[in-house]
């Protein structure tokens, strides 16, 4: 297990890179089985659920490596193999097996996914899609087991526009015959990011980042290459940190677009920032406004996003209203926000936060990903030094996280527990 040792109060100046998108690279990565060919990869960052994912294409046969933040894969000598729970629970996006295997061989055999623990998670969308398409769905032992004759086309709405669903469904339907209808897709820029990579191996689909994906059905696809979109979510955290820290911080490499959301909530806080291109200059703020926070989801506030900002929202003078609606179980980490120092009532998935407060230093968990990152940012405004444990969940999704802020004057120390 790892730990993080932060000291609080060191002001940021200098530039930090924001690296490729997780939420795509994950999808990315699975959706590379459909084609025989070869595929590269690039801007692939260097977390650990690539890892995990790299893992499980190598057992199933692929060649696959990783240089230079370049991923090559080719994938003729792939075979469709069960996928047992040891590589299949490692993280949530091993779920997108289901999807390109059972597109390219008509059937899937695929232990649960992991992934961190912020709600029950079902993937009831994902399973009835795949019926739909002439799939039948078993699951045995904590395993699904999926077949069919090859997949048919078909209309889906989702009841809820789910990120996986619709990326796990789209992919499917690639191989599948005729014209497959999603409505009520998810809008994430990160589904077309995986569209435009499967668009790329000559499949035919059209509206991804839209409400309405329409994918016709091909017997064959070639090669494929694709730059993954920048990590909106690491983005805006560093945007937060900024916000609480920067000295003329320069957050590169940003599509500004992508985190309105958090930049106008920001703005109606009273921070003031300069977007250059695809950079975004944050410098520390004096005072902040009272705002409140609803999660929901593209282009709406990012539930990935909710954790980091309610540690911004501790600093603002007054009270904030934060609701998480995405997820069950997000609020996780605001007992440690209050064992800090913050004054936070919380109830389900809403919280009330009363601020301003001044955090101090302590031993703390990170509960998950995102509520790790929150940890973070409170241990970066901390007076004193604050310890975050089970920081494993952080580093699955945010490249080099402490390099990159101890090369813009952080003090973070990543040790053994
Ligand atoms: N849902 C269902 N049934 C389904 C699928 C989803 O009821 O079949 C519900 C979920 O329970 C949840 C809501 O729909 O309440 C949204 O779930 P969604 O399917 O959109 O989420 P996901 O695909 O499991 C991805 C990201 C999450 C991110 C969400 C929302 C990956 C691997 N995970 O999850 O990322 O929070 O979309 O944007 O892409 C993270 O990075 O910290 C993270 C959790």
């Amino acid at each position: 297990m790892k730990k993080l040792v932060i000291e609080g109060g060191r002001e940021l100046s200098g530039t930090i890179n924001i690296s490729g998108a997780k939420n795509s690279v994950v999808a990315l990565i699975p959706a590379s089985i459909l084609t025989k060919g070869k595929c590269v990869i690039h801007n692939v960052p260097a977390i650990s659920d690539v890892d995990a994912l790299m893992d499980i294409m190598k057992f199933l046969g692929s060649d696959i490596k990783y240089e230079n933040e370049t991923l090559y894969i080719d994938n003729k000598n792939v075979e469709n193999k069960n996928i047992p729970d040891k590589y299949a629970s490692k993280l949530r996006a091993s779920y997108y097996f289901m999807g390109s295997l059972l597109g390219v061989y008509g059937k899937v055999n695929i232990a649960s996914p992991g992934g961190c623990v912020i709600g029950s998670r079902p993937i009831d969308f994902h399973l009835k899609s795949f019926e739909k398409m002439g799939a039948k769905v078993k699951e045995v032992d904590n395993s699904f087991n999926i077949t069919s004759n090859g997949l048919k086309a078909t209309e889906v709405f989702f009841d809820f526009p789910s990120v996986g669903a619709t990326i796990n469904v789209m992919i499917a339907a690639v191989r599948a015959k005729g014209v497959t209808r999603i409505l009520n897709a998810a809008r994430e820029p990160e589904i077309e990011n995986i569209a435009n990579f499967l668009i790329s191996m000559g499949a035919h689909i059209k509206g991804a980042g839209s409400g309405t994906i329409e994918i016709e059905g091909v017997n064959t696809l070639g090669d494929g290459e694709i730059t993954v979109i920048p990590d909106r979510i690491e983005a805006g955290t560093y945007v937060i940190i900024g916000a609480l820290l920067g000295k003329k911080l320069k957050i590169k490499g940003v599509i500004s677009e992508h985190i309105d959301s958090l930049l106008y909530k920001l703005k109606e806080m009273g921070v003031s920032f300069k977007i250059n291109g695809d950079t975004i200059v944050i410098s520390k703020c004096k005072s902040f406004k009272p705002v409140n926070i609803k999660t929901t989801v593209y282009p709406g506030f990012p539930t990935d996003l909710g954790q980091p900002m309610s540690t911004l929202l501790t600093q603002c003078s007054g009270e904030c209203v934060f609701e998480e609606t995405i997820y069950e179980n997000r609020l996780r980490h605001i007992p440690y926000l209050n064992a800090m120092g913050a004054n936070i009532n919380a109830l389900d998935k809403k919280a009330v936060v009363f601020g301003p407060s001044q955090l101090r230093g302590r031993k703390v968990k990170a509960t998950d990903l995102r509520a790790g990152a929150s940890m973070l940012v409170a241990g970066m405004i901390a007076k004193g030094n604050t310890t975050v444990t089970n920081v494993e969940h952080l580093l699955r999704g945010y490249e080099r996280i402490v390099d990159k802020l101890n090369d813009v004057g952080g003090n973070i120390k990543l040790l053994d527990e």
